[in-house]
């Protein structure tokens, strides 16, 4: 027997396994044991341990190194987190087997084995999942008077290094930890770095920014979805001390009916469904506020946070665009992104500064596609526009622009209903209800996006000389025609 005392970590594993290959140790005579900091090893400390494996024994030209399927690494990252203790056991055998004439052990899926491993990975992966979505970090100040987001977290599994990377692509310039009691991540803006785990008591339980937490979790709560039993579920009680919004779900629970109601007596009618959620007063403060728990459409469900318009009331101008994208979604301000660059270049083009121009969007949420780890933007359709369109009009209400310019064919609908066409009536002025004059142009991102250079300069020419145009308007009266 030989004895295979290592940390439980895949790299644990994968550098004993080597060594354990490489003098062809069968299965069934290695003894894993799981040495964790502060504990201990179980078993018997008279059996021979394991040669350290920065020296395994040179291989000869008749026996190369064996060669490990790509899939079988990736599998055994993810079951080597499981806390099975004898997950390494498993893994030795399935890898020993792989490497002894069954390469193609990980297709036969009715293998024990293989059986196995797939379940060990795939409660792991579940788990992953549940702490991506369960962290809820809070802010404490560093010894330097710095801030950090402090979470601490209770998986099920030893998952912490698969799971960190993921808040690291979240969060990438947040000072953040996360506190387990196996390990701790922490990110300082540059380096991932691991530690010991640490208690309950090693993190806040409460922060100033908990209310606001809860506000954001009312917003994106979803009244017509409520499933008490799938909710337990999802959401296992263990973490319930864990999260800020647990304390609002009973009022949530119990205000739901009435909010159905209101959404569909939205839907069913020509109003716009955010109706039921736009307050009496056309103050801008007031309306941000009560739009950040608007649910009128199923698209506050995947969008961090409503991202209302900003700028003076009382703006001689109004910038309607599409709706917000994936930096202005995280940011909560509108044209952030790629887009309000080409926009902010353009407008100190035509002599305009954004700080006195309200610049809002048709709607108020972010939609959007997975795309692997990214959140590509997908386009409202007509239900979501007219959905969201109440809050626009009581943008307008509220700023009583001369000139409004919509930025691209979605802030023309909002206003128009049906189709527009861009291309065909882009730069002339009407004079509608909601403005004197009342244009629409390109929408910035749509410049980005046109792959042929000529199409691309043009448009740009004709977007830029929009823009003036509207400055003239605001300086010298507005005049539409219509
Ligand atoms: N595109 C938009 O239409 N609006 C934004 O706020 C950002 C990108």
């Amino acid at each position: 027997m030989i004895r295979a005392p290592i940390p439980p970590t895949f790299e644990a594993f994968r550098d004993a396994a080597r060594a354990l290959l490489a003098r062809h140790a069968a299965p069934e005579d290695v003894f894993w044991e799981d040495v964790v900091e502060g504990q201990g090893v179980l078993f018997d400390a008279a059996l021979p341990a394991l040669p350290a494996p920065a020296s395994p024994p040179p291989r000869g030209p008749s026996s190369p190194a064996p060669r490990v399927p790509a899939a079988f690494m990736s599998l055994a990252s993810a079951a080597a987190c499981h806390r099975d203790p004898g997950r390494f056991a498993l893994l030795y055998r399935a890898l020993f087997r792989l490497t002894h004439g069954e390469p193609y052990l990980l297709d036969v899926a009715a293998d024990p084995d293989v059986a196995r491993l797939r379940a060990l990975e795939q409660a792991v992966r579940r788990d992953v999942h549940k702490m991506h979505a369960f962290v809820r970090f809070r802010r404490v100040e560093d010894a330097g008077g710095g801030e950090r987001y402090v979470a601490w977290y209770r998986p099920d599994h030893r998952i912490v290094r698969l799971a960190a990377p993921f808040f690291e692509r979240r969060f990438p310039s947040m000072a953040w930890s996360i506190l387990t009691p196996d390990e701790s991540a922490r990110w300082d803006g540059a380096e991932l770095r691991y530690g010991p785990g640490l208690p309950r008591d090693a993190a806040p339980r409460e922060d100033e920014l908990e209310e606001l937490f809860r506000t954001y979790y009312r917003a994106i709560y979803n009244p017509a979805r409520v499933n008490l039993r799938a909710m337990r579920a999802e959401m296992p009680a263990k973490h319930w001390s864990t999260l800020p919004e647990t304390s609002a779900m009973g009022e949530l629970v119990r205000d739901a009916a009435s909010r159905v109601d209101a959404m569909q007596a939205g839907r069913s009618g020509a109003a716009s469904a955010a109706a039921a959620y736009v307050p009496g007063a056309r103050e801008l403060p007031v309306l941000r506020e009560a739009a950040a728990s608007c649910r009128a459409c199923a698209l506050c469900e995947r969008a961090t946070q409503t991202v209302f318009g900003e700028g003076p009331a009382g703006a001689a101008l109004m910038l309607v665009g599409e709706q917000p994208g994936d930096e202005e979604d995280l940011c909560g301000r509108p044209f952030v992104g790629p887009a309000g660059r080409v926009l902010d270049e353009a407008l100190s083009g035509a002599g305009l500064s954004r700080g006195g121009i309200y610049v809002t969007n048709a709607v108020k949420h972010f939609k959007w596609e997975p795309r692997g780890e990214r959140r590509l933007h997908a386009k409202p359709v007509g239900p979501e526009i007219q959905a969201c369109r109440a809050w626009l009009q009581a943008e307008v209400e509220a700023v009583r622009p001369r000139v409004i310019v919509c930025l691209g064919a979605t802030a023309a609908r909002s206003f128009l209903g049906g189709r527009f066409s861009v291309t065909q009536s882009r730069g002339q002025v009407f004079k509608t209800p909601w403005a004197e004059a009342w244009t629409a142009t390109y929408h910035p991102a749509a410049l980005l996006r046109m792959p042929d250079e000529a199409a691309r300069a043009a448009a740009r020419a004709h977007f830029q000389a929009d823009l003036v145009k509207a400055a003239s308007l605001v300086a010298g009266g507005a005049q539409g025609s219509g």
